[in-house]
């Protein structure tokens, strides 16, 4: 059976812009009636009007929007209420997508010893600790469903050094690892680390125009970016073959 063969909750982190944003799109062409796409984010404007045009795109799914998603801090209490107010929508559903999509890239003008305490607690508690403790949430409130598969965005630089960025390797490189285990712990759940290619969105340009290294900035105003609904669907395809292996990371330029 296939991933979107039956009504499933899809649920995306960081879902108002960038590559979440198109995500959610990709994502509800392929869902059936009665599915469920949740969107995950702090900026209530952004996820109101996404939602409306989902929602005029794809009439036959529900919608819903967990507007105070802040990795920073995140109110796991109030997460989870969400998710136990509205029961009713995912209690008949047999399958869940998870995609730990929401990121940050630090900052780029800092080198390895200009980083203290607060950034890093900070640069964390955004990407690495409020992931853990949502994919936690997610997992056990969604125990019961027998189809549960999980998606991490990963980087190529989860596997590569690279100067000014050793925040973001570090924890891309942290993220790969958890999810290797999340593999192996929960044998029925599909967990993929995916690397969706350089995509010209407020990370790159952030990359692109304040790294201290000018040769990582050049790379960055030289490259060719991938198109990010290319990107998506690609996803999608290795989600519908189901052939990769639980805990892999994979990237867009690999198939
Ligand atoms: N773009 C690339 O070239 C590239 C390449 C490889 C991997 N990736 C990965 O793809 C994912 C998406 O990146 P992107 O390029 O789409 O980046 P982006 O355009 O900068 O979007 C980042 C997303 O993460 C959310 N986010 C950031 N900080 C947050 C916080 N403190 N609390 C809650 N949400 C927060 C943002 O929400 P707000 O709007 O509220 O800030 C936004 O939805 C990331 O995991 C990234 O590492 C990107």
């Amino acid at each position: 059976m296939g991933i979107f063969d039956l009504p499933i909750c899809a649920i995306v982190t960081g879902a108002n812009r960038g590559f979440g944003r198109e995500l959610c799109f990709v994502i509800s062409s392929e869902l059936p009636a009665n599915s469920t796409l949740v969107l995950l984010g702090r900026n209530r404007d952004a996820l109101e009007s996404e939602k409306k045009e989902l929602a005029s795109k794809t009439p036959s799914i529900n919608i819903l929007i967990f507007h105070n998603f802040e990795c920073n801090r995140l109110d796991t209490q109030s997460l989870l209420q969400f998710f136990n107010d509205h029961d009713n929508l995912f209690k008949d559903l047999s399958s869940l997508l998870l995609v730990h999509n929401a990121g940050s890239v630090g900052d780029p003008s800092q080198s390895c010893v200009d980083l203290g305490l607060p950034q890093v607690t900070d640069y964390m508690n955004i990407n690495f600790n409020s992931m853990v403790a949502t994919n936690s949430i997610v997992l056990n409130k969604f125990a019961s469903c027998k189809h549960k598969t999980v998606i991490n965005l990963s980087s190529l630089l989860a596997l590569q050094p690279s100067k000014s960025l050793s925040l973001y390797c570090s924890c891309k490189a942290a993220r790969d690892m958890f999810f290797k285990i999340l593999a192996i712990e929960q044998p029925l759940c599909r967990v993929l680390s995916y690397a969706p290619g350089p995509m010209e969105t407020a990370m790159f340009n952030q990359i692109r125009n304040e790294s201290f290294d000018d040769e990582l900035k050049k790379m960055f105003q030289d490259m060719v970016p991938v198109n990010m609904t290319d990107s998506a669907k690609k996803l999608m395809a290795l989600l519908k073959e189901d052939r990769f292996t639980s805990g892999d990371h994979v990237d867009y330029f690999d198939f």
